[in-house]
């Protein structure tokens, strides 16, 4: 059942460039995106005033990439919040609002609340969902479903890497219908949307550098990762991915954030993850990169294939391949998972099954 994997983790994330693909194909026909079985008209895209985005853990995280992608594509305003606050915090919420649910099972006590406090109010609802039948993709007025399978691992890959590309679909559309891009940006990004497989194939073909390294830290007592704006995002999962499984203490910041406390936590050797796949946001981590370096961290650095001036800062460097800004998460996620793995098993842990946690929440 294992399929000749050690861990259905390890499977799972074998499994991401055929779930992206299968996600990308059931919205993507002939270069145009199709959100018809979705049940969302262009009529309703257009008249979307705000978007709130709920869910709870990984699957928040993809909400803080995709405030990122919607904004800057569709222009319209986003706001990300867990499904845990959400329900009590008696939120304004704008009538022509969009509330998205995500959830892999379905089943977050705290994110199906979330659904039926939006609904309670007459809010438009959209679940981005993984489980056919469940409780969300049921009381959802739309559901999105992601196409990842089952997913046994407790820490989650592939639903995540799903999650994302509803995501980018929902950006690219709304942009579209919008106005705010023209047919050949909207070929070009559909077009990148589907290079998408081939390139997370690649970075899955170099894990034993990631495994020589995860290694390695085993015996960490803190990690850090900073990065800014998608990066950010980036470094939530990556630190959510690590700790979950590893059971060593992980942070993100976003890496302006440092200076304002965190900073003092650097000690000789703690190992800082940058993420750096925004170009426009390279410099300014590198130089909070280094102010760590100068703490006597040692430096993790996580970009593109190019950045190769990385090297005079980071210790240990990994590349991912070039796609739009907007879908690096997609990549750079990858080696952070493995990452966690590889820490995971080099520690001899239930990899699958960490101490504490379920599948799936369905208690507050
Ligand atoms: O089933 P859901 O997507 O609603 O689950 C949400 C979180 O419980 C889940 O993403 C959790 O954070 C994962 N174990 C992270 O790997």
């Amino acid at each position: 059942e294992k399929a000749g994997f050690e861990h259905f983790m390890m499977k799972e994330i074998h499994e991401q460039p055929k779930a992206v693909e299968d996600t990308i194909r059931s919205v993507v026909k002939d270069g145009t995106i199709d959100f018809s079985g979705v049940g969302m008209t262009e009529e309703d895209m257009r008249g979307i005033r705000q978007i709130y985005i709920v869910a709870c853990g990984s699957a928040y995280h993809v909400g803080v990439a995709a405030q990122y992608v919607i904004e800057d594509m569709a222009k319209i305003p986003v706001r990300v919040e867990l499904a845990s606050e959400f329900r009590y915090r008696h939120p304004l919420l704008d009538p022509e609002g969009l509330v998205v649910v995500i959830s892999q099972s379905g089943e977050t006590a705290d994110s199906l609340a979330a659904l039926r406090e939006a609904k309670s109010r007459g809010i438009k609802t959209l679940g981005i969902v993984n489980v056919v039948g469940s409780s969300i993709a049921r009381e959802a007025d739309n559901v999105f479903y992601t196409l990842a399978g089952p997913e046994i691992a407790v820490a989650t890959t592939k639903a995540y890497s799903t999650q994302l590309i509803a995501c980018y679909a929902l950006a690219v559309q709304l942009a579209k219908v919008r106005g705010e891009i023209d047919d050949s940006q909207y070929a070009y990004y559909v077009a990148e949307l589907e290079t998408l497989p081939e390139k997370m194939q690649r970075i899955i073909g170099d894990k034993e550098r990631i495994q020589w390294f995860a290694a390695k830290q085993a015996a960490a007592k803190d990690i850090f990762f900073i990065g800014r704006g998608i990066d950010y995002a980036i470094s939530l999962e990556g630190s959510l991915k690590m700790k979950e499984i590893s059971y060593i203490h992980s942070e993100a910041y976003a890496a302006g954030e440092l200076k304002h406390g965190t900073i003092s936590l650097i000690e000789n050797g703690t190992l800082v993850i940058g993420v750096l796949t925004q170009q426009e946001l390279y410099e300014k981590t590198v130089s909070n990169m280094v102010e760590c370096k100068s703490r006597g961290a040692y430096l993790m650095g996580l970009t593109t294939y190019g950045n190769y001036n990385i090297e005079d800062t980071a210790d240990f460097v990994v590349y991912v391949p070039k796609t739009d800004p907007h879908f690096a998460t997609s990549l750079a996620v990858i080696p952070l998972q493995l990452m966690g793995y590889y820490v995971s098993v080099a520690k001899g842990l239930d990899v699958d099954k960490p101490r504490n946690l379920a599948k799936s929440v369905t208690v507050e």
